[in-house]
């Protein structure tokens, strides 16, 4: 490509060479004899700084798309090391007064109305970059771990959590396909939907590859309008075979979170320092938390039992054999553990059909990971690797058997103790980065009644 990134004129060219650089304006200062031009091309937090004359910087607004070509030289002002004293300015795209991203600090709401020109903000360009730096992260620590990446339908015809809170799609079949045919309009003859979770195809391809893992868009049809719910998110799931015991997905759980986390915190060093000092949170030192100290681990009915006694009071009563609330979850995070703890053994009656059933008869062999002010980050489990007791779930989960078929040949024909979990990812970056809502660390939001572009 004909130019360099203004990363990497930043970090690894040396000064007194002559560059070209392309980007967009963010802000114009105009001194007695001489102007400077902050020019961002999303490749890092800070921009370039250039030097221009007066009358070159007249012409410039902000918002504007520019060429320019001058030499590096070092900054003497504060704030950056290097800087370009330009000597040849062309305006690719200008951009007049209407532009709504003038100022320098927009607050969330503002960014989110007009999210088709946020990329350019500092704060939106952060999330990209650390969007990115998460998935190379995640990707790093399993092909360290001997896992395959594998890609799991977007089409299905399973509701792999069981909630119905499926988008059923249909279609109907190309004029010429039906003609002698008048019954079989429909495109795919049966009900299907957007996924919900990967999770089902994923066991498929572990038992017999061993170490799967999926990253995909899933879909749910959510009824919740809250800060931590999309009806489009993006979910990180690994799926393991010959795991025997619950702790063994723990441990496994968390070092993913940790080691990710890390590659994170060393990887965008700047735009994490950012969100730390725009959101005020202590964000770092979470974070440093996060991947220095053991996540804490209670049993959900110890959980409730901590609950019962919180010094709080709930607008939802905690009670043995009901779901936590996303109050219950941030206060066990937040306010209890301080820092993030795995809740395991759920009653089975609250979890999905495929969790392994514990011995007591009255458990599921699962876990979820909260984080302090999101709550659930992370849910796992065992799978139920006993054809009887599977075939028992489904039944009581009133699932068509026969519609999962399939799922209990897993079983019949060399079966295996396994287990796995997903990651929501959008959570992930929320816990990253401190944004509260979760519309604000994607750039296309989905939820009920919001559906831009
Ligand atoms: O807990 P969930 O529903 O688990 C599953 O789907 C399993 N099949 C995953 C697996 O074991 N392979 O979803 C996993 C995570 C949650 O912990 C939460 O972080 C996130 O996905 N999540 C959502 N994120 C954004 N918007 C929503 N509507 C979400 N629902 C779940
Ligand atoms: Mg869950």
């Amino acid at each position: 490509l004909p130019t360099k990134t203004i990363k990497s004129i930043l970090e690894s060219l040396a000064i007194n060479n002559e560059v070209e650089v392309h980007g967009w304006i963010r802000s114009i200062r105009t001194q007695k004899n001489v102007s400077f031009a902050n020019v961002n091309d999303g490749s890092s937090l800070k921009g370039l700084q250039v030097v221009l004359t007066n009358d070159e910087a007249k012409k410039l607004t902000t918002g504007a798309c520019v060429k320019m070509r001058g030499i590096l030289a070092k900054s003497p002002g504060d704030g950056q090391s290097k800087e370009l004293q330009a000597h040849y300015v062309e305006i690719l795209g200008e951009c007049d007064s209407t532009y709504p991203l003038q100022k320098k600090y927009h607050s969330m709401e503002f960014l989110r109305d007009n999210s088709h020109l946020r990329p350019r903000s500092n704060t939106f360009g952060a999330i990209v970059r650390i969007r990115n730096t998460a998935v190379l992260g995640f990707q790093n620590f399993f092909q360290k771990n001997e896992f395959f990446q594998i890609h799991t339908p977007i089409i299905t015809s399973s509701d792999c959590e069981g909630g119905g809170e499926v988008f059923k799609i249909s279609a109907n079949r190309p004029k010429e396909t039906t003609e002698n045919f008048t019954r079989k309009e429909d495109f795919f003859e049966m009900p299907v939907y957007l996924t919900v979770s990967g999770q089902l195809h994923a066991e498929m391809l572990a038992c017999a590859m061993s170490r799967v893992f999926t990253f995909g868009p899933v879909f749910r049809a959510e009824g919740s309008l809250t800060s931590r719910h999309l009806a489009e998110f993006w979910m990180l799931e690994a799926e393991i075979a010959c795991l025997f015991k619950l702790e063994e997905l723990l441990y496994f759980t968390e070092r993913c979170i940790r080691e990710t986390t890390r590659y994170i915190l060393d990887g965008c060093t700047q735009d994490i320092e950012f969100f730390d000092q725009r959101m005020n949170k202590e964000l770092i030192a979470r974070l440093e938390n996060t991947t220095n100290n053991p996540f804490s681990c209670l049993s959900y009915s110890e959980a409730i039992d901590i609950l019962s006694k919180a010094n709080q009071k709930f607008e939802h009563t905690p009670k043995y054999g009901c779901s936590l609330y996303s109050e219950h979850e941030k206060y066990l995070a937040t306010d209890y553990c301080r820092g993030p703890v795995f809740i395991t053994d759920y009653p089975r009656e609250i979890k999905p059909f495929y969790m392994r059933v514990n011995s007591d008869g009255e458990t599921a062999a699962c876990t979820d990971l909260l984080v302090p002010d999101i709550g659930e980050l992370v849910g796992g489990s065992l799978r139920e690797e006993r054809y009887d007791i599977l075939e028992q779930n489904l039944k009581e989960s009133n699932m068509i058997q026969e519609n999962y078929q399939w799922y209990l040949d897993l079983r019949k024909y060399g079966t295996v103790p396994h287990g796995g979990f997903g990651v929501g990812f959008e959570r992930y970056l929320q816990y990253l980065t401190g944004v509260e809502n979760i519309r604000d660390v994607i750039p296309f939001p989905r939820a009920a009644s919001y559906c831009k572009y």
